[in-house]
């Protein structure tokens, strides 16, 4: 069974990472998508908030888990027994940092693949703080998130359904 971690914020899901994430099942048996607990950021959702979206937007996949760790990234795919990370590529500019991730991740497990994936490109100028601040300004993220996102971010914003 091959199995693949996908961390990251979610801070919230968007469509983008679902992209990746269909993806990302077409080459393995199970994917774990998971927050990893950041302490340098401050989330609009909280953990739970966050997982529950999470499951929520990708229910229609059968091997699709979700979870959260704290700790080092390596340490949990040890203990999930997975062989490889997934992450999203959206533009050259994702390529220094993901690199430098990448190959820290290896010198620390050499056993573990990071494997990117690149969403489609209507994905491609999407973040989840753009998302937030449309949001928060009474714009329209229909688009870029799931209905259940979006529905959150209504609430978290108080907004009228639109
Ligand atoms: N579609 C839309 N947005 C995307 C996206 C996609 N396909 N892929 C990435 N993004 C956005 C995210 O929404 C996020 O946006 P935001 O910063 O506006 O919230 C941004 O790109 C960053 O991506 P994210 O996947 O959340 O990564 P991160 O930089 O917050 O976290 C971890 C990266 C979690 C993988 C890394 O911090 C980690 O491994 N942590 C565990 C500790 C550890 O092992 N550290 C050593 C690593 S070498």
């Amino acid at each position: 069974m091959k199995i693949a971690i996908y961390p990251g914020s979610f801070d919230p899901i968007t469509n983008g990472h679902l992209d990746i994430l269909e993806r990302a099942t077409s080459l393995f048996d199970k994917v774990i998508i998971t927050i990893a607990r950041n302490s340098t950021k401050h989330p609009l959702f909280t953990e739970e908030e966050r997982l529950k979206l999470m499951r929520e937007a990708v229910k229609q996949y059968k091997q699709v888990e979700v979870d959260s760790f704290e700790g080092l990234l390596v340490d949990y795919c040890r203990t999930k027994k997975a062989i490889a990370v997934v992450r999203g590529l959206r533009a050259i500019s994702d390529f220094e940092y993901e690199l430098q991730m990448a190959l820290m991740n290896r010198k620390l497990n050499p056993h573990i693949q990071t494997v990117f994936l690149m969403p489609n490109e209507r994905y491609t100028y999407l973040n989840s703080t753009i998302v937030r601040e449309i949001a928060r300004l009474g714009g329209d993220v229909r688009d870029f998130v799931p209905p259940v996102v979006k529905a959150a971010l209504d609430k978290k914003f108080n907004k009228k359904k639109r």
